[in-house]
């Protein structure tokens, strides 16, 4: 039974539950990468500092660098120590304590039984009930190879418990590169997990200001009457950063803007906030409507595409050198840095509404926020004091940097007898509620270990965000122009093509 521990923060009349994880033994494939160091590890530690790990947990690292445990174990302390806001030296060691490894190439079937003997020996050493993860934090082409593996050695069998839920495997994404690919991937997870045991990682869905979308749309009265068609003029969604391709140039050319990060979060933001009510707080009632959502999105023809869909690549600019000059990229490479769309819902909820998304790297900041505009007053009384166009309400949830929630409206501005100013109602999470926001795999590793699978990815999202896209992808791989934008800067111009003049256009980056 999960321990629970419960916060209640009187001056906001917030009663926090947070349950702990029970017993756990972590295998992680690719343990001694990048991704695990920079995101897994801390994540863990830090759960373990709030005292929301079992003492029962250990992590079986598994990869193809040769380490032994002590080394492995100094190497996390050491990133540990550079990463933590205040590490506690001895927190560090009992955690590190925990932690195994052995290595071997992920085709040899020796490295499997060598794992099947440690996570017998560690089940035992750490009592863990047989609760089993797999985390496979390895690139996606060796997913297929490493559970075909473990179903064959019997590894995601638990040795105590008839459970299957007690077993579970996690997956990053991308799922799959397209509807087919995805497809296909899922056959061979489902061959040796069944779907209750995958939980497929979008780190979006653990971040805070996301996760309060559900709350804000289903825990206020307010709201929920106004979010439709008649009330709503259009949403967008951005994500926009300033970074470029960085160290992962090699993985990020053969996939793209489109598949990096509209497939995925873009999407499922996108489900968050136009899905229907789901009946209650728990993953199958949310997944379905998140699911049902998805089925909703109007599929374009690819001869279309170009009227609902633009791409770009930065040039050199103010931010730094050109896409193509990053190291690893192919050259002459067409492959979209920035990918804006304009997606519309078929429902009797959103008919009609344009739903406007973009992301992109190098842009001249980082943001990420949704944005509500409302329809404006249907007509302006205030036409004789010459106000003949009253701005829209605007409704921005920031999701970062700095998470909050924003509110535009229309005051009087103290003075002349009609003087109207545009003013926003604001929220700063962090200064509300006194915390940093924890980071998203903090949450999403915890609710894998208590087997909650609310903010994962169930393989029908998986496979109707594909569905939405591939005629984009089709029509972009025949179409080899590319509309460039310089580093630093809002993206390509032809974005702005998405908007009927009516609207009025992307927020300002
Ligand atoms: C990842 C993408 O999923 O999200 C990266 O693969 C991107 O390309 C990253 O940089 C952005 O995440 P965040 O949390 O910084 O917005």
């Amino acid at each position: 039974m999960a321990k629970e521990i419960e916060a209640i923060i009187a001056k906001q009349g917030v009663l926090c539950i947070e349950a702990a994880a029970g017993p756990t033994g972590f295998t992680v494939f690719g343990a001694s990468g990048d991704m695990a160091y920079r995101k897994l590890y801390p994540s863990l530690y830090e759960l373990y500092r709030r005292g929301l790990m079992s003492d029962h947990f250990y992590v079986l690292g598994c990869g193809r660098s040769e380490l032994s445990d002590d080394s492995f174990r100094d190497s996390i302390e050491k990133r540990l120590r550079q990463e933590a806001d205040a590490p506690d030296g001895e927190k560090l060691r009992s955690f590190a304590r925990h932690f195994f490894y052995t290595s071997g190439s992920y085709e040899d079937d020796a490295f499997y039984q060598a794992i099947g003997r440690c996570l017998g020996r560690l089940d035992e050493q750490f009592n863990v009930s047989g609760s089993r993860i797999f985390y496979l934090s390895v690139p996606p082409f060796l997913y297929e190879s490493i559970v075909e593996k473990l179903g064959q050695m019997k590894l995601q069998c638990s040795p105590v418990s008839s459970r299957v839920q007690a077993v579970r495997l996690v997956i990053e994404k991308p799922f799959g590169r397209d509807f087919d690919s995805a497809q296909h991937l899922d056959a061979s997870l489902h061959q040796h997990f069944d779907e209750s045991q995958i939980y497929r990682i979008d780190h979006y869905l653990g971040k805070e200001t996301v996760q309060n979308l559900l709350i804000f749309r289903f825990a206020n009265s307010l709201f929920e009457p106004l979010w439709n068609r008649n009330y709503i003029e259009h949403i967008q969604i951005t994500a926009a950063e300033e970074v470029g391709v960085e160290h992962r140039a090699g993985y990020y050319d053969s996939s793209g803007a489109l598949r990096d990060m509209f497939q995925n979060h873009l999407l499922q933001m996108l489900s968050l906030v136009a899905m229907e009510p789901p009946v209650s707080f728990n993953a199958d009632s949310i997944r379905d409507e998140k699911v049902k959502l998805l089925r909703s999105v109007r599929r374009i023809c690819p001869e279309d595409v170009s009227e609902y869909f633009v791409r770009g690549q930065y040039t050199s600019g103010a931010s730094g050198k050109g896409y193509l000059d990053e190291q690893e990229v192919r050259p002459g490479s067409i492959t979209e840095t920035f990918a804006a769309g304009k997606v519309f819902v078929d429902n009797w909820r959103w008919r009609g509404v344009p739903f406007y998304l973009r992301t992109g790297k190098r842009l001249a900041r980082k943001l990420t926020e949704i944005v509500i505009t409302f329809k404006a007053v249907p007509h302006s009384m205030f036409r004789a004091g010459g106000l003949e166009d009253i701005p829209a309400n605007v409704l921005r949830f920031q999701i970062q940097p700095a998470e909050g929630m924003y509110l535009g409206l229309q005051a009087k501005r103290p003075g002349s007898k009609i003087c109207m100013s545009s003013l926003e109602m604001a929220v700063d999470y962090q200064e509300v509620f006194g915390v940093k926001m924890p980071e998203a795999y903090q949450r999403l590793l915890l609710d894998c270990m208590l087997g909650d699978a609310t903010l994962f990815t169930p393989h029908d999202s998986v496979l109707n965000s594909w569905d939405i896209l591939t005629p984009v992808l089709e029509s972009w791989s025949e179409n080899k122009e590319i509309d460039l934008y310089p580093a630093g800067s809002t993206g390509p111009q032809v974005q702005n093509k998405l908007w009927p003049d009516s609207h009025s256009g992307w927020s300002a980056l």
